[in-house]
């Protein structure tokens, strides 16, 4: 009997602690920045590829999405072809994939959805790939899919070229016990995607300088974590997201990411710390979505006071977590 090319994976979604905004090259994902992300144990995505000499055409499937964009099939398809010219094969495949959150709102559902069809493909394949060449292949699918492959907190270096710009772990996921507290507050899809925002970071006026300040800023956020101060960190942490949402402004059409939700959020945000009832920092990526990060002591306080803002639709509590990997219960 013929091996069965088949295999399932899990990946996680990751929330950047430092932004990736603005790509040097569109076309293979090189990031005019580095950034630095942590991946989130509780929203991730799930998917089984099989490749079947049986198909006449690639079968891709959404569990439970109402909304399903040609765009997204491209991508998945673009995926599959890179894998099959790496494995030197012409089999067409069934891939079924599912997220356990709702997408394009500010989670990075590209980060997880486009790491795990990589991973899966290359492992139905039996390819044999990993740690920075699995991170690169990600990186050309979505570039913050580069970040869920390694584990915990992770930098993604932007280098030079195709060859090396990639993602690596920078602290284990058990260094630092702190939680990102996601407040979801539309099940929407965002007007603008994150292509569109990359693409126009550059009419800001205000890129360049964010551009020249990064190095210091990946060096200082490094230094906080690694030392794990956690008022120095989420200072950075909630100044670098108005930064990035202050390109997002400035640019040309401008974009606004945030709902007055997003925005009561902030503020209490602000309003518990500065009243010594609790001290968490926000950081947001392109959606509405907040993100709140506290110290896990702090975590069911913090997810209370989050439930009870008029708004939030749910609460998703959240550790650092292991990176894509292959996991033993197919979807089909
Ligand atoms: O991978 P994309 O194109 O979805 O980029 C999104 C970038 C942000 O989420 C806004 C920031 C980041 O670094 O994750």
């Amino acid at each position: 009997m013929a091996k069965l090319l088949k295999a399932t994976c899990k990946s996680p979604a990751n929330i950047a602690f430092i932004k990736y905004w603005g790509k040097a090259d569109p076309q293979t994902r090189i990031p005019q920045n580095n950034s630095i992300s942590m991946c989130l144990s509780n929203l991730y995505s799930l998917c089984t590829v099989e490749f079947n000499s049986q198909l006449r055409k690639d079968e891709i499937q959404f569990i439970k999405e109402k909304t399903v964009l040609t765009e997204e099939i491209e991508r998945i398809i673009k995926v599959l072809d890179r894998v099959r010219d790496l494995a030197g094969i012409k089999l067409k495949a069934k891939v079924v994939t599912q997220n356990n959150f709702p997408k394009a709102t500010g989670i990075a559902s590209s980060a997880s959805g486009l790491s795990v069809v990589t991973l899966a493909a290359c492992r139905a394949l039996g390819l044999p790939i990993k740690g920075k060449e699995l991170s690169k292949l990600a990186r050309l699918a979505s570039g913050t899919a580069s970040r869920s492959i390694p584990s915990g907190f992770v930098e993604w270096q932007k280098g030079t070229n195709e060859s090396n710009s990639y993602a690596i772990q920078i602290f284990p996921p058990e260094h630092w016990q702190i939680a990102d507290v996601v407040a979801i507050v539309t099940y929407k899809m965002k007007k603008v995607p994150s292509t569109q925002g990359h693409s126009l970071a550059h009419t800001s006026s205000f890129q360049k300088t964010r551009i020249t300040g990064i190095p210091a800023k990946i060096k200082a956020i490094k230094k906080v974590m690694k030392a794990k101060d956690f008022a120095a960190f989420g200072r950075i942490l909630e100044k670098e997201a108005l930064e990035m949402h202050a390109i997002c402004l400035t640019s040309t059409p401008s974009i606004l990411y945030w709902s007055p939700v997003t925005m009561a959020i902030m503020r209490q945000v602000q309003t518990w710390r500065d009243k010594g009832e609790l001290e968490s920092y926000f950081t947001i990526d392109a959606g509405p979505t907040v993100h709140v990060i506290c110290q896990q002591k702090d975590e069911q306080k913090l997810a209370a006071k989050l439930r009870k803002i008029s708004g939030t639709e749910r609460v998703v509590i959240n550790h650092p977590s292991l990176g894509a990997r292959q996991i033993d219960q197919h979807l089909f």
